[in-house]
């Protein structure tokens, strides 16, 4: 079936936004709403509240018209098929994924199927219905150790350390593969640096279950004081301050990334100019709408350290925040951070907000949330 052209006009774009209860997902349903798109969520709950559609429903004023949920799995077509024949999708923003990279290694079987065998399902039954759109969650974990610092998109891939990585680099190839088949597909591939900050009304926010992985979130529990201190991991690598050095972009930015995303397939921003693939992709279609590959990284552009990230985060709650040295984690690397000029120049996309208010935003939501969406 020919794939559908994107509408110009948001509000006759139906948007199906895979893992939208999670923390990216709900975050960019809220700018898709503020958009003027519709949507319709899918999501298993598998590690995610449908408390935070229903918060989302509240900060946009939408019902449930605009903004629907369907609790099913990526994995499950039929209940896939039963989406797609109830709503038109125009496109689709695919987050659903496990994404723990510790867990990844010790749950390969699990890594693969859910995340690989997930999105085959979801493009399958997508095409069959002729919506060939799609803007992947991916990440920066796909350069590996970088080559070269700021990263760019033509900066070499590397395989990644874990299972985790090696989907999000695998669904890369898979996507624009399609695109090699079928010239009717029009992928976008995000890759995301360090997401981190909520929502400003503190009614959204990153919610992960036992102990946090990640910096922000563990800073945070310290913060409210549900954990003791901060362990930094290494203070000895080539660094200004000797720890880790990454680009942190505020979850809010990264949001309108994909809104940015779905503006540039409707042929509504960018240069027109071949990108992605070589110049095999990225022309635009008779009605203005692009084919092709684009590959986009979303950050700031700029390095914090642990340390300063502690630092900030004290100055947003109002008092020192506990740290102690440790040994360095393994498969972590000194130092990453974009050059975000392409989305800049294509996407008509830049990141606003600072540390600073990355910090304060994350503050409100955990303050106001200490158990995340559990109570
Ligand atoms: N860190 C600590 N203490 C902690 C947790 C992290 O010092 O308790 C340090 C890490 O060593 C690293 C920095 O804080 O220097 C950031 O670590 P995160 O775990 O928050 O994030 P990563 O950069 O390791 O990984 C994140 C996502 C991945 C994604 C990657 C892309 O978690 O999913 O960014 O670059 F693939």
């Amino acid at each position: 079936m020919a794939n559908r052209n994107l509408a110009k006009d948001a509000r006759e774009t139906c948007v199906l936004v895979t893992g939208g209860a999670g923390f990216i997902g709900s975050h960019t349903c809220v700018e898709l709403m503020n958009a003027g798109y519709n949507a319709v969520i899918v999501d298993d709950l598998s590690n995610s509240s449908e408390e935070s559609i229903r918060r989302v429903r509240e900060i946009t004023g939408v019902d449930e018209d605009r903004l629907s949920f369907v609790k099913a799995s990526i994995l499950d077509r039929e209940a896939l098929e039963q989406v797609f024949s109830t709503y038109s999708i125009d496109a689709i923003i695919h987050f659903a994924g496990f994404k723990a990279v510790g867990e990844s290694v010790v749950k390969p079987l699990e890594y693969y199927w859910n995340n690989i065998a997930g999105t085959l399902v979801l493009c399958d039954v997508a095409r069959a219905h002729g919506c060939k759109n799609i803007v992947f969650s991916s990440s920066a974990t796909v350069y590996g150790e970088p080559e070269f610092i700021p990263i760019t998109e033509d900066c070499p891939k590397h395989t990644p350390t874990n299972p985790y990585g090696q989907t999000k680099s695998m669904l890369e190839q898979i996507l624009s593969d399609l695109y090699v088949g079928d010239n009717e597909w029009n992928v976008v591939l995000l890759r995301y640096f360090n997401r981190i900050g909520a929502h400003e009304s503190g009614l959204i926010g990153e919610d992960p279950h036992g102990i946090p992985n990640n910096l922000v979130p563990y800073v945070a529990q310290v913060a409210v004081g549900k954990l003791a201190a901060v362990g930094v991991f290494g203070d000895d690598y080539p660094t200004p301050d000797g720890t880790g050095v990454r680009d942190y972009i505020h979850v809010v930015d990264l949001a309108r990334g994909h809104v940015a995303a779905l503006r540039w397939m409707a042929g509504l921003v960018g240069t027109g100019k071949p990108i992605g693939l070589g110049s095999m992709a990225g022309e635009p279609a008779e009605d203005g709408t692009r084919r092709g590959v684009g590959i986009f990284n979303l950050g700031t552009g700029c390095g914090s350290s642990v340390l300063d990230v502690i630092a900030a985060y004290g100055r947003a709650c109002g008092h020192d925040i506990p740290y102690q040295i440790k040994p360095r984690r393994a498969g972590d690397i000194a130092e990453n951070y974009a050059a975000c000029d392409k989305a800049r120049d294509e996407l008509g996309w830049v990141a606003e907000y600072d540390l600073d208010r990355m910090c304060a935003d994350s503050w409100r939501w955990q303050s106001n949330n200490p158990n995340g969406y559990r109570d």
